[in-house]
Formats: structure tokens, C-alpha cells, sequence
């Protein structure tokens, strides 16, 4: 790269989620790998279309992660009968399910959300942690541009069912293909509110997306709220829990992508199934 670009033009970038290739690279707000690398100057020349190889999840059976569970227009019809059943109703189907967290501490989710919307307060938050700074991680970066719908849908779900209103989804800035992705689908279900649901109550839920801006603290969900919040990225004491008083002092439930996009299956096929 040096020969073709010269060693001045050249920075520093941390891990793109690629490293299930050899070489990655971040030119002009884009990423590239594969071989990409082979072509630095025409890519950075006339911005040539990414040649990444698929995604490498092969498994010995059926790869859970990358299992199409719905397709965004499936999610898109189901969405309001779902919202036809009560949220306790969905919060018992994710308690059957057995649902942990994905991000490292396998927190129970019906749990988190049980508190969330048991907790006296004026307003409550979802927020979805896509900070993925794991070197050699990116399960989350495959969900949110292969399957965006479901974690977002998954987002949804959650807050309908601890009576949120608001959803974060805090992405990892050198991610910038998701974070393009996610903000377009986001736009998208935000006019799909109000619905009207269960027992003809009206529920509304506003999704946005955040670009992180680049610290591996931001990944521990007490920093990341500070960060989103605009302060220093210091992690909190606890208790309070965030499902207590997390984001901007309000009860908040902060999940790992993974973790929320198995939500339309559950609701869908039945904590039972997912369980199995
Ligand atoms: C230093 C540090 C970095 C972390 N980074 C991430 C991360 O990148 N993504 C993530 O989902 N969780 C991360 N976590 C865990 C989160 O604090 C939190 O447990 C998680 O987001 C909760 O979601 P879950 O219940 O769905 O797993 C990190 C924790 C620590 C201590």
C-alpha cells in the first residue's frame, strides 16, 4: 500500500470486522477486503465496488447466527398481529425461551425487561449495543447488514413489551456500511407508528442510530450511556442498574444485537421452540 499510496496517506484504523479475511481496509467512509486489496489504487481512485468474500459461518449443522429466520417483509405483515397480543403474553413467551444475553454476561432478557417496565418513570429506553470491539467478533456486524430487520423488529418487540418508546441503536463507527443500513430501516419502521394493539391501546416506538465514536469501554453498557448521553465514556457504579436508571436517569434495558434479533422468532414460533 505504501508503493502505490506513499507511506504519508496512510493511517491507522482499528478492527473492521473482517477478520475472517486476510486483508481489510478503510478508504472514503467505506471499508474493503478481500480482493479489494489487490486493487488499493483503483479502489481509491475511482471508489470501486467492495469485493469482500461472503461471510465465513459455516458450521457443522444449521449456523444459528446466520439461520434467515424472517424475512423483513414476513416481519413487516406479522408485526401487527403480534402487537394484538398482550405484552405480558410476549414477556412470558421470552421468559419460556430461556433468552440470555449474547454480549458476555448471558443476562436473562425477560428479566431485564420485566424491571424495565416495572419501574416507576415518565419514559423508558431500549437500546441496542453495536459496539462490537472484540477483535475478530462480527456476528453483529453480519446481523445488521444481512438481517437489520430483525434486530430492529427484535427492538420493537422489546419496547412494546416493557412499554418503551424510544430505541437506540449504538453502532461502532468503523462499521459504516451498518450504520448506513440500519439508519435507512430505521427510518423506514419509524412511520410505520402509532400502531393500535392490544385491547385498542395505541403504541408508538422511535428508532435512531448513533455512531459511536471509537473506544472499547463504549461496549460496556454503563460507558456506553455516557457516551450516548455526550459525556466521557467512565463506566457507572452499580447498583443502579441501567434497567433501574440507565440512559439519561430513565429504566433502560441495553442488549447485545444478537440478543435482540432473536426476538420475532420467539414471539413468532414460541419460546418453547426456540428453547429446543
Ligand atoms: C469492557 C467491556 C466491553 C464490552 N463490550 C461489549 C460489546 O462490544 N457488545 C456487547 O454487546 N456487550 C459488551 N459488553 C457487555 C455489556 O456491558 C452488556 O453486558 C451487554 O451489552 C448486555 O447485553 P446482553 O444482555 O444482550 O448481553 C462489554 C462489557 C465490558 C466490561
Amino acid at each position: 500500500m505504501e508503493n502505490t499510496l506513499g507511506a504519508g496517506t496512510i493511517g491507522e484504523v482499528y478492527c473492521l470486522g473482517r477478520c475472517y479475511e486476510n486483508r481489510a481496509f478503510h478508504h472514503d467512509g467505506k471499508n474493503y477486503s478481500g480482493t479489494d486489496a489487490d486493487q488499493v489504487a483503483d479502489v481509491c481512485r475511482n471508489g470501486a465496488t467492495t469485493n469482500a468474500a461472503p461471510y465465513t459461518h459455516q458450521g457443522l449443522g444449521q449456523g444459528l447466527l446466520s439461520f434467515q429466520a424472517m424475512s423483513a417483509d414476513e416481519c413487516l405483515q406479522l408485526l401487527p398481529a403480534w402487537l394484538q397480543r398482550a405484552p405480558e403474553q410476549l414477556l412470558q413467551e421470552l421468559q419460556t425461551s430461556g433468552l440470555r444475553g449474547r454480549g458476555g454476561a448471558g443476562f436473562p432478557m425477560a428479566i431485564k425487561l420485566n424491571t424495565v417496565r416495572n419501574e416507576p418513570a415518565d419514559a423508558r429506553y431500549i437500546v441496542c449495543n453495536a459496539d462490537e470491539g472484540d477483535p475478530g467478533a462480527f456476528s453483529d456486524r453480519y446481523l445488521l447488514e444481512e438481517q437489520p430487520h430483525l434486530v430492529l423488529i427484535g427492538m420493537i418487540l422489546a419496547g412494546y413489551m416493557s412499554n418503551a418508546s424510544d430505541g437506540v441503536v449504538y453502532i461502532r463507527a468503523e462499521y459504516p456500511e451498518s450504520i448506513a443500513l440500519t439508519t435507512r430501516l430505521a427510518d423506514q419502521l419509524n412511520t410505520l407508528f402509532p400502531i393500535t394493539t392490544f385491547g385498542g391501546a395505541t403504541f408508538t416506538f422511535r428508532l435512531k442510530v448513533v455512531k459511536a465514536q471509537g473506544a472499547y469501554i463504549c461496549g460496556e453498557e454503563t460507558a456506553l450511556l455516557n457516551s450516548l448521553e455526550g459525556n466521557r465514556a467512565e463506566v457507572r457504579t452499580r447498583p443502579p442498574f441501567p434497567a433501574q436508571s440507565g440512559l439519561y436517569g430513565k429504566p433502560t434495558a441495553v442488549n447485545n444485537v444478537e440478543t435482540l434479533a432473536s426476538i420475532p422468532f420467539i414471539v413468532q414460533e414460541g419460546g418453547a421452540r426456540f428453547k429446543k
